[in-house]
Parts: structure tokens; sequence; C-alpha cells
């Protein structure tokens, strides 16, 4: 018998694991990330080139129809990274925890593992802050690897009042900086950093040792995510100013999902257009 993990060890491109991203980190190339749903997306995206892929809350959104990411559940996340697993060769998969699906240690901990066992996630992402550090620790003792969501934080939408940029003001900032570490401590292993000025995107960036994935964050970041039909400009109706249609001037889903990754690995995205000040 041939274990997957030796044989695949052999491949001109090994998957990603945790230790190549961190690598990629230290080396200063960019982490490409994007969304996927599907197995057919998934294929493209990892095909593509995408070192991450994140089974989003955001499908709640743009493939469920719902104005916010509050209504979606785990069994929703497991279906739709179960789909994604089956499309990925190298890609790194993260399953998002849903709202309300880690307010304790042990709820935390039940749901992680049906993300990875059901779900075929090899991290799992929660939103929150410092606030969080008692789940992630849980979860970190228990070799779950986590992802931590901070800045703009969308389950949070009706808490805060709207989508908005984060950490503008100093406090807010410094908090931020505080949270990163805090999590860092816990025991996360990657930070995701949502809708906050550059400068604040580059302190984040240089406070902590693991990666930190923007999205709105700014170019100084380790990594940049995009929610993948907003990058394919499939989204109806305002998008968020950090956004760019890869579509344009790509001639097919594959050629919008590689210009993407190229733009992520040449830092040609995100340019001042796409960042908050
Ligand atoms: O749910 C999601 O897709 C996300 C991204 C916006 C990073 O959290």
């Amino acid at each position: 018998m041939v274990y997957k993990q030796l044989e695949q060890r052999g491949m001109p491109q090994p998957p990603v694991t945790v230790s190549t991203l961190r690598a990629m980190k230290s080396a200063g190339e960019p982490i490409a990330c994007l969304t996927a749903y599907d197995a057919s997306f998934a294929f493209l995206v990892d095909e593509a080139g995408a070192d991450l892929v994140l089974v989003g809350d955001s499908l709640g959104m743009v493939v469920q129809g719902h104005d916010t990411t509050v209504p979606v559940t785990v069994a929703d996340i497991i279906y739709h990274s179960r789909s994604v697993a089956r499309g990925l060769r190298r890609a790194f998969l993260v399953a998002d925890m849903p709202f309300m699906s880690y307010t304790t240690p042990v709820q935390a901990l039940d749901n992680a593992v049906r993300l990875m066992q059901e779900g075929g996630g090899m991290m799992v992402k929660l939103e929150g802050g410092a606030g969080q550090v008692r789940i992630v620790e849980h979860l970190a003792k228990h070799d779950i690897p986590v992802c931590a969501h901070i800045g703009l934080k969308p389950q949070s939408v009706h808490k805060v009042g709207g989508f908005r940029v984060q950490g503008r003001d100093g406090a807010q900032a410094r908090q931020m900086l505080d949270d990163a570490r805090a999590l860092e401590n816990a025991g996360a292993d990657i930070v995701l950093l949502e809708c906050v000025p550059s400068e604040v995107g580059k302190a984040v960036r240089d406070s902590v040792a693991v990666p930190v994935i923007g999205i709105g964050a700014g170019p100084h970041v380790d990594g940049q995510i995009l929610v993948l039909y907003d990058a394919l400009g499939v989204t109806q109706g305002r998008v968020p100013r950090f956004v760019r249609n890869f579509m344009e001037g790509a001639g097919s889903l594959a050629d919008g999902c590689a210009s993407y990754v190229r733009a992520v690995k040449d830092r040609s995205y995100p340019s001042p257009q796409h960042c908050f000040s």
C-alpha cells in the first residue's frame, strides 16, 4: 500500500501544507488564495496555482443568495467543502466555521472535527479577536489547525451595523495588533485580515510570525484572498473597493483564475485603487 501523502511528495508541485505557507512568508513569496464552493471551480482554481482555497461562509451570500453570512450552517460548509476537496490536488483547504458554531471550546472542537472529518478541511477558520483566545487554544491543543479572521468580521455585521473598514482609529488599530499576537500565541496558524487600511495590514504582518492573508488589507500582507465570484465578475451590484474583475481581458474562467494568481504573485494586485487608507 502507498500512502497518498507519500505518493504526492514526488509530484512536481507537492501539496501545500502549513509548513509551505510559513516558508512562503519567510521567503517573501506572496500566497495566492481564493474561495471555492464546488468541485469544478476548485479544480480550476487549483490548476491556476492557488496555494490555499477557502470554503467560506460567503457561500451564504454568493451561492445561497442571503444578504449576510449569518444563516450559513455547519452542514452547509461540510456539503460544499466535501465537494471542493474532490476538485483539489495541490491547494491547502480551509473550511469556515459558521456563525455561532464556536461559542464554547467544546462546541468549537466538535464542529471543527466535523469540518475536517466530514468536509475534508485541513484547517478551520473562525472570526474574532482576543475574545476567541480560549477557543483557539482548545483547538490548537487538539492539533486542529486554525486561521483567525480579524478586522471586518462579516458574522458580526448586525452588531457592528454594516460592512465597514476597520482599524482607522489608532486605538482600534492597536487592538487589532494585540488581537493578532494573542491569537498567534494561542496557536493560530494563519491570520486573515479583512478591510483595514494598508498601514494596519503592514503592522499586523510585521507583528506575527504566522502568514497574514489579506482581503482589502493592502499590498504588504503575506497573501491575498478574494471571494471567487467577485474575482470572476459574477457578483451582481456593488462590489467592495478591493475587488478587481480578473475576467477583464481573460478568454476563459481558467484564464481569469490564472490572471488572479499571477497578479498576486507579481504583486500587481492589489494596486492603490483597491486599498484603504
Ligand atoms: O467567507 C469568506 O469567503 C471569507 C472571505 C471573505 C475571506 O471569509
